[in-house]
């Protein structure tokens, strides 16, 4: 049986929500990202950032940005290790088209080789973006199966649409 990992990022607190700002106690990503270890099982392995970014939605949206601009590679607080799984899904929120910059620090130093790679994204509109083919440059000689995108306002309601795109990706 392949073993399987979950990586993911998620920001709790103030977020973006179908049209207004809103307080959410447990980030959309981390929802989906349990949704899927309850279906195929699995570990789960969250990207923590050193430096948090804020609380506010609107002083969230300029550090990313800030970030994006400058290709930063914020520094997390513990490296996964992929070595030991064949199978990696990876989960993060849309941040300004894209996965946040701390993603890119935690998946651009390892070996990709034999790996497959199966994306998912929260986000409020804007799908995947541009990130599975970011994901694509960086993860290089992984195998890839197509991301599944969820609407982050509606990400307690998709557990369904989770499971069954799980199940057909692995
Ligand atoms: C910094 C930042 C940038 C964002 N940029 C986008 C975007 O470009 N497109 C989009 O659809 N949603 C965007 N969003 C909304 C998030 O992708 C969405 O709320 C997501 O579900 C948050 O997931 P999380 O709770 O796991 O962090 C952004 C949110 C933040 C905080």
């Amino acid at each position: 049986m392949a073993k399987t990992l979950i990586i993911y990022y998620s920001r709790k607190g103030e977020n973006y929500w179908n049209g207004s700002i809103k307080t959410i106690a447990k980030g959309n990503t981390e929802r989906v990202a349990e949704f899927i270890q309850d279906t195929v099982g699995g570990d789960l392995f969250e990207v923590e950032t050193v430096r948090e970014y804020s609380n506010s939605y609107m002083t969230c949206i300029e550090e990313a940005k800030q970030e994006l601009r400058e290709k930063a590679r914020p520094e997390i607080k513990k490296m996964p290790d992929i070595s030991g799984y064949d199978t990696i899904f990876v989960g993060y929120p849309n941040w300004w088209g894209t996965m946040p910059m701390c993603m890119f620090t935690a998946l651009e130093k390892q070996d990709w080789k034999g790996k497959t790679v199966i994306p998912f994204c929260t986000n409020e509109g804007s799908g995947l973006g541009s990130s599975e083919r970011d994901l694509k440059s960086i993860c290089k000689g992984a195998k890839f199966m197509p991301g599944l995108s969820v609407h982050g306002a509606e990400s307690e309601q998709s557990k369904n649409k989770v499971a069954n795109w799980a199940k057909d990706s692995i």
